[in-house]
């Protein structure tokens, strides 16, 4: 099974993908004042998010970034991960979005300059609309930014074909810039942790679970160039290793002081394994002591990048059937920038999980699960969680109709979409500042 971030597929067994791409369940009660995407399980895997949870816990300084890539129409699907873009910055992150202008050009053809209105008018216009603040936030473009086409082309150099090719999929007429786009991602993740863009921290990137593949390459090449690798050996023990092939003496002294301040005072350097081992550590001080590593490195000419830690959500179903996505027909999607009669008479026309009649619902009830009317209001339209479940029961139990769930539902769409629309005209004036080319 092969992950095409660039094909609409579907995806039923989120706990497969979980299993066969080792994606970890995601499962952390100490978020404060979790999302509802977190609450009801939508969120359902990250790598590395353990990161993230500390710097939260710790108050330490962390990042957020995503990216959008600048061809279709944004819809509510799209806003899940602006969703948690939003709640992290309401709780202190530091925010950069990406528009993907390099990708739509090399994936699908779209001219930077066509993007970069797409990226604006579509998707930057509806975030601002949707609550992000200008604070510590910066809207970026990849076809502007040096720093990441540079990472890019550095990122390049520890790649090769075929592992491009056995991740992607890519064959003899994919053009190089649709190649190449992968590592601009690659550089959009990992440049927000050199110096000018605010140093080495944990960073996490919110995406649909088909970006997992841009993400297992980041995570590979974020280590590729670190200097020191702490790990746990076969035997159980911790170990720093030291991974060039010079100065390895010295690296292994400022390790060992490191490992000193940090209060180890059994270990054994051993220059010919290129290794420090810890007699006293365990395995959950592996990322204490690789963080404590992260300034030697940088005084050593590396980069020292915490590895970026991802989310993963599930996608919502289209109203008609399929993926809800910006190419599966007008009728399947609610977009953010529909009227809001439209979006109010989509609803009315959505497949429901309801039974075939009105007897048939009463005796048997309806499906929750399978209805993409509930999961409006389960993803976007419903925050109150004891009101979810009255629905949930009703709606299973046969008390509760499609007639009256969708007008519920329906009414809820327009008056988002309306008060949208407002602010968006709002947006437009304050737009400048969130962009940053440099
Ligand atoms: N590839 C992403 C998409 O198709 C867009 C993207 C570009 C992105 N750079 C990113 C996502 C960095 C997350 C992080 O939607």
């Amino acid at each position: 099974m092969r992950i095409d971030p660039w094909s609409s597929s579907q995806f039923d067994d989120y706990t497969r993908l979980r299993d066969e791409f080792g994606i970890e369940e995601f499962n952390f009660p100490d978020l404060p004042n979790p999302h509802r995407l977190f609450r009801r399980g939508v969120i359902f895997g990250h790598r590395g998010f353990q990161l993230i949870m500390d710097a939260i816990k710790f108050n330490k300084p962390w990042c957020i970034l995503t990216g959008l890539a600048p061809s279709g129409k944004m819809h509510i699907g799209h806003k899940m991960t602006i969703d948690q873009v939003l709640y992290f910055q309401s709780i202190g992150a530091e925010v950069f979005l990406a528009v993907a202008d390099i990708e739509a050009l090399g994936v699908r053809g779209m001219p930077l300059e066509k993007g970069r209105e797409i990226a604006i008018n579509e998707y930057m216009l509806n975030y601002i609309a949707l609550g992000l603040k200008p604070e510590k936030c910066q809207i970026y473009f990849q076809s502007k930014r040096e720093a990441v086409k540079d990472l890019a082309y550095l990122m390049g150099n520890k790649t090769n074909w075929s592992e491009m090719r056995a991740i992607y999929g890519f064959t003899d007429s994919t053009n190089m810039t649709h190649v190449f786009a992968p590592l601009v991602q690659v550089g959009d993740i990992l440049h927000v942790q050199l110096e000018k863009y605010g140093g080495p921290r944990p960073t996490l990137v919110p995406v649909g679970v088909d970006q997992d593949p841009h993400m297992r390459l980041t995570r590979n090449l974020a280590f590729s160039f670190r200097i020191f690798n702490v790990t746990e050996t076969k035997d159980g023990k911790i170990g720093i290793f030291v991974k060039p092939d010079d100065r390895v003496d010295e690296l292994l002294d400022q390790a060992e002081s490191i490992v000193k301040t940090q209060g180890y005072a059994d270990y054994k350097k051993i220059p010919n394994y290129k290794a420090l081992y810890l007699d006293g550590a365990v395995k959950e001080d592996i990322s204490k002591i690789d963080e404590a590593l992260i300034p030697v490195e940088r005084r050593y000419g590396g980069y020292g990048f915490f590895s970026p830690a991802s989310t993963y959500h599930r996608f919502m179903s289209g109203l008609t059937s399929g993926k809800m996505s910006s190419s599966a027909g007008a009728e399947a999607s609610i977009f953010l920038s529909d009227a809001p009669e439209v979006g109010a008479k989509k609803v009315m026309t959505a497949k429901t999980g309801g039974g075939v009649s009105k007897e048939d619902h009463m005796k048997n009830g309806g499906k929750p699960n399978e209805c993409t009317v509930f999961e409006m209001l389960l993803y976007h339209f419903l925050d109150d969680d004891n009101e979810l479940d009255r629905i949930y029961n009703d709606c299973k139990s046969g008390s509760w109709f499609c007639g009256s769930c969708k007008k519920l539902v329906s009414e809820k769409v327009f008056e988002f979409l309306k008060e949208l629309h407002d602010k968006r005209e709002h947006a437009k004036e304050v737009l400048d500042q969130y962009i940053r080319d440099d």
